[in-house]
């Protein structure tokens, strides 16, 4: 079945004082921010099954506010528009709900998880969000060994707790673990790119490419164009001061890296 991921007319207000935002490292706290800033305007976005759409914009832009609304943090409120994957509406869903019909969101700073492994974490995400009851887990922690080995992840990180004490390079590949063993329909990388070093950002983009191939859409959030030489984008997109203001192909993102974003 395709699964398209659509987007019309969204925009979104934050709420600062929220007590969820600040659970989040990455939202970062503006004082002066009134209760129900507008950080998103009728944005519009169509990815197709398979198809790899990359967000670019300035710091501040609204990428991440975006990322977040998709997913459903509580603390950034859709105001208008809606938000399909493959037919059905996610704005009244809760993160869970939404996770359930193939939705992943790859935060841009993830947070730690005393208590629990990066092994347990997977597992048990893989369980209720395919509700695969058959799966054996003894099968499945063989296959995600070979996957982290294949990372360059070692065996040991899988009894670690979640990013407790991980480098961002182990973070990002934990990250890419999880999305291996889900196969998400459509999934919102948010800066993936940020911190790793080449290595690791090619496997990144092979993770990335594998999951294309099987047919799982990308918003591909990234300032930096490297990724890019990697993973191929059908569009790109520049958000500034959260509006698309131009879509197009990937001559775009070079564009970008000889002008500027005030360029464009
Ligand atoms: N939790 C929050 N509290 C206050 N302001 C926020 C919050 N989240 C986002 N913003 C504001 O929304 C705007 C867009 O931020 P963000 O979505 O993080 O941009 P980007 O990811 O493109 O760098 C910024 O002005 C930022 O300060
Ligand atoms: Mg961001």
């Amino acid at each position: 079945m395709k699964s398209n991921f659509e987007v019309k007319g969204l925009s979104v207000e934050v709420d600062p004082s929220s007590h969820e935002a600040s659970t989040f490292a990455e939202a970062p706290v503006d004082k002066s921010a009134r209760r129900g800033k507008r950080v998103v305007f009728g944005v519009n976005l169509t990815v197709k099954s398979g198809e790899v759409h990359a967000l670019m914009g300035p710091n501040g832009s609204g990428k991440s506010s975006l990322a977040l609304v998709l997913m459903g943090h509580p603390a950034y409120q859709a105001v208008s528009g809606s938000v399909e994957l493959g037919g059905k509406n996610l704005l009244s869903l809760k993160p869970n709900e939404r996770a359930k019909l193939g939705l992943f969101l790859s935060f841009q700073n993830p947070v730690a998880v005393p208590g629990v492994s990066l092994g347990q974490l997977i597992w048990s995400s893989y369980k209720s969000i395919t509700g695969d009851g058959k799966a054996d887990i003894r099968e499945f922690y063989e296959t995600v060994k070979k996957q982290a080995k294949n990372m360059g992840l070692k065996e040991e990180m899988l009894e670690r707790f979640i990013n407790d004490g991980f480098s961002g390079g182990e973070k990002k590949k934990a990250e890419l673990l999880m999305l291996l063993s889900l196969q998400p329909k459509f999934v919102i990388l948010d800066e993936i790119d940020s911190g790793l070093d080449v290595d690791t950002l090619k496997k990144a983009a092979e993770v990335v490419n594998q999951l294309v191939k099987k047919g799982t859409g990308v918003l591909l959030i990234t300032h930096n164009q490297k990724i890019l030489k990697y993973v191929k984008p059908n569009v790109v997109h520049v958000l500034k001061e959260g509006r698309i203001v131009k879509s197009g192909q990937v001559k775009l993102a070079r564009e970008i890296e000889e002008k500027g974003y005030a360029g464009i």
